[in-house]
C-alpha cells in the first residue's frame, strides 16, 4: 500500500487546534467570570475599586459579556465544532493551517476586546460594542472558520450530514450575517466609528442581532453540542432524530422574527413589537422539542446519571435551557414586559441561560472532550468533576433567585401608585431594597466561578498526568 492509499484509509484528526481551543475555553471562562463577580460586587458597593476610570463598572461590564460570550462560550463552539465535523464526517479538518490561524486570529479578537473595552472605546452597541478595525478582524476569521468547517463537510467520507453540524453550520452562516449587517459603520478614527443606521432603524437592528446572537450564537451552536455530546456521553442514540430536523428548521426560522420583543413600548411600531411577541411565544415548541429530544435521549439510561456527573452537567443545563426558554416567551408578552423590562428579572432570565444552560453544556462536552484529547480514559479527577457541578448548581439557583426576586419587586415598587397619582417609592428606594439581593447573587457568582477555578485545576492535572498520547491520533485509535 502506498502512501497516499495508506492515509486513506487512517486519515488523522487535527486534534491540536481542537485542544487549544478547549484550554482556551476554560482560561476564558475563568477570566470572564472573575471579571462578572467584580462587576456584581461592584453593583453591590459601587466605590469598591476606587473610582479608576478602566476598572469602573460601565467598562468592565462589556468586558464580562464579550468575556464569558465570545471568548469563553466562543472558544467552546470552536473546539467541539472542529472536533464534532471532523468525528462525523471520518475526515481531517480541511484547509491545513487555515484552523490553526483561526485559533490564534480569534485569540487576537479576545486580546483587543480585553483591552480597547476597559480604555472605553466602544460603539455602544450592546454585544457588538467592538470597534470597527476589530470587526475587520472578527469578519476575517470568522470567514477562515466557515471555510474550514463547511470545506469539511465538503470532504466528509459519511454521505450523511449528522444534525449536530446542522446546527454548528447554521450558526456560522447566521453570525455571519448578524455580524455585517449589524456592524456596518463609518469610521471617523483609528478607534471610533458610527453606525450606518439611525434611531429607531438602529435599534431594530441592534436588536435583530442581539435576540439572534442569542438564537445563534448562544443556542443553536450549544444544541450542536448538545446533540453530538448527550448520546457520547450517555452511550445511546439520539431519541428521535426526526424531531431533531424538525427541530432544526422550525427553531432556525422562528428565531429570525423574534428581536422586536426587546424593543416594546418603544418608537418602534407596535405591529412591528406584536411581530416579536407573537413569534416569542411560537418559540417555545422549537425550543422545548429540542429540549425533550435531548432529555429522552437518556431513555433506558436514567441510572447513569445517579453517578456520572458529567451526564449531570449535560442533563441539567437542559432544564435550565427548558426554563429560559419557557420564561423567556413569558417576558416577551407586552403586558409582562411592562414590569419586568429594565429590572433585573431580565438580568436573571440572561443568566438561567448563560449560566445554567450555555455554562452547564460547554462544561460537560469540554469534561467529555480533553481527556479524550490527552489519550486519557477520563478527568484526572471524577469526585472534582462532581464538586464542581453542586456548586456551579448552588451558584446558579441563589444567582437567579435573587434576580427574579430583585426583579420583580423593583417593578412592583416602580408602578405602585398612591390614591392621588403620585408615586409610592422614590426610585431610590428600590437601589436600598434591592441590595441584599446583589449580595445574594454576589455569592451565587462567587461559588460559580469557584466551580470553573476547580474545574481550571482539574484540566491541569489532566494535563499534566502520565500517559500523554500525541495531540493527532489516527481515525481508528480515537474513539
Ligand atoms: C460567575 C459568573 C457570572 C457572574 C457573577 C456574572 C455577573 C454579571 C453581572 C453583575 C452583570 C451585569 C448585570 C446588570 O447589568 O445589572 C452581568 C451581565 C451579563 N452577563 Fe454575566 N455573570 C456571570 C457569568 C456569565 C456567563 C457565563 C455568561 C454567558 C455565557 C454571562 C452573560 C451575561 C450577559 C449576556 C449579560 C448582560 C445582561 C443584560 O444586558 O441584561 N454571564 N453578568
Ligand atoms: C424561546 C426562547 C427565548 C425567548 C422568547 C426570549 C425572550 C427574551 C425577552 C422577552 C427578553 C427581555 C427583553 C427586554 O425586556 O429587554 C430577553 C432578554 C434576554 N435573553 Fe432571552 N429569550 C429566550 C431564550 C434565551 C436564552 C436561552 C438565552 C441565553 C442563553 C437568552 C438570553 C437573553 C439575553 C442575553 C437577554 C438580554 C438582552 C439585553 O437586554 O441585553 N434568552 N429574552
Amino acid at each position: 500500500m502506498n502512501e497516499k492509499q495508506s492515509a486513506l484509509k487512517t486519515p488523522v484528526y487535527n486534534d491540536r487546534v481542537v485542544t487549544l481551543f478547549a484550554l482556551a475555553a476554560v482560561l476564558w471562562g475563568v477570566v470572564g467570570m472573575l471579571v462578572g463577580v467584580i462587576i456584581a460586587a461592584e453593583l453591590a458597593w459601587p466605590d469598591l475599586l476606587g473610582g479608576i476610570p478602566w476598572l469602573s463598572y460601565g467598562r468592565l461590564r462589556p468586558l464580562h459579556t464579550n468575556a464569558v460570550i465570545f471568548a469563553f462560550g466562543g472558544c467552546a463552539l470552536f473546539a467541539t465544532s472542529y472536533h464534532v465535523v471532523q468525528r462525523t464526517g471520518q475526515v481531517r479538518l480541511f484547509g491545513g493551517k487555515l484552523a490553526e490561524v483561526t485559533f490564534w486570529g480569534w485569540q487576537l479578537v479576545i486580546v483587543s476586546a480585553a483591552l480597547s473595552l476597559p480604555l472605553g472605546y466602544t460603539t455602544g452597541k450592546e454585544y457588538a460594542e467592538l470597534e470597527w478595525p476589530i470587526d475587520i478582524l472578527i469578519t476575517l476569521v470568522w470567514v477562515a472558520y466557515a471555510v474550514v468547517f463547511f470545506g469539511t463537510i465538503g470532504i466528509r467520507r459519511v454521505r450523511h450530514i449528522y444534525v449536530a453540524n446542522w446546527f454548528f453550520g447554521a450558526m456560522i452562516i447566521a453570525v455571519a450575517l448578524l455580524h455585517l449587517v449589524n456592524s456596518a459603520e463609518i469610521p471617523v478614527s483609528a478607534m471610533k466609528s458610527y453606525s450606518a443606521y439611525a434611531g429607531v432603524q438602529d435599534a431594530m437592528v441592534q436588536w435583530w442581532y442581539g435576540h439572534n446572537a442569542v438564537g445563534f450564537f448562544l443556542t443553536a451552536g450549544f444544541l450542536g453540542m448538545m446533540y453530538y455530546f448527550i448520546p457520547k456521553q450517555a452511550e445511546r442514540p439520539v431519541y428521535s432524530y426526526r424531531l431533531s430536523i424538525v427541530h432544526f428548521w422550525a427553531l432556525i426560522f422562528t428565531y429570525m422574527w423574534a428581536g422586536p420583543h426587546h424593543l416594546h413600548y418603544t418608537a418602534l411600531p407596535d405591529w412591528v413589537q406584536s411581530i416579536g411577541m407573537i413569534f416569542s411565544l411560537v418559540l417555545l415548541a422549537p425550543s422545548w422539542g429540542g429540549m425533550i429530544n435531548g432529555v429522552m435521549t437518556l431513555s433506558g439510561a436514567w441510572h447513569k446519571l445517579r453517578d456520572d456527573p458529567i451526564l449531570k452537567f449535560l442533563i441539567v443545563s437542559l432544564s435550565f435551557y427548558g426554563m429560559s426558554t419557557f420564561e423567556g416567551p413569558m417576558m416577551s408578552i407586552k403586558t409582562v414586559n411592562a414590569l419586568s423590562h429594565y429590572t433585573d428579572w431580565t438580568v436573571g432570565h440572561v443568566h438561567s441561560g448563560a449560566l445554567g444552560w450555555v455554562g452547564f453544556i460547554s462544561m460537560g462536552s469540554l469534561y467529555y472532550l480533553i481527556p479524550r484529547m490527552f489519550g486519557r480514559t477520563q478527568m484526572y479527577s471524577v469526585r472534582a468533576i462532581e464538586l464542581h457541578f453542586w456548586i456551579a448548581t448552588i451558584g446558579v439557583v441563589l444567582y437567579i433567585a435573587a434576580m427574579w426576586i430583585a426583579g420583580v419587586m423593583q417593578g412592583l415598587m416602580w408602578r405602585a401608585i398612591n390614591p392621588d397619582g403620585t408615586l409610592v417609592y422614590s426610585f431610590v428606594e428600590s437601589v436600598k431594597a434591592t441590595y441584599p439581593f446583589y449580595v445574594v447573587r454576589l455569592l451565587g457568582g462567587l461559588l460559580y466561578l469557584s466551580g470553573m477555578l476547580l474545574m481550571a485545576w482539574n484540566v491541569v492535572m489532566t494535563v499534566r498526568g502520565p500517559g500523554t498520547a500525541p495531540a493527532v491520533r489516527p481515525v481508528a485509535a480515537a474513539a
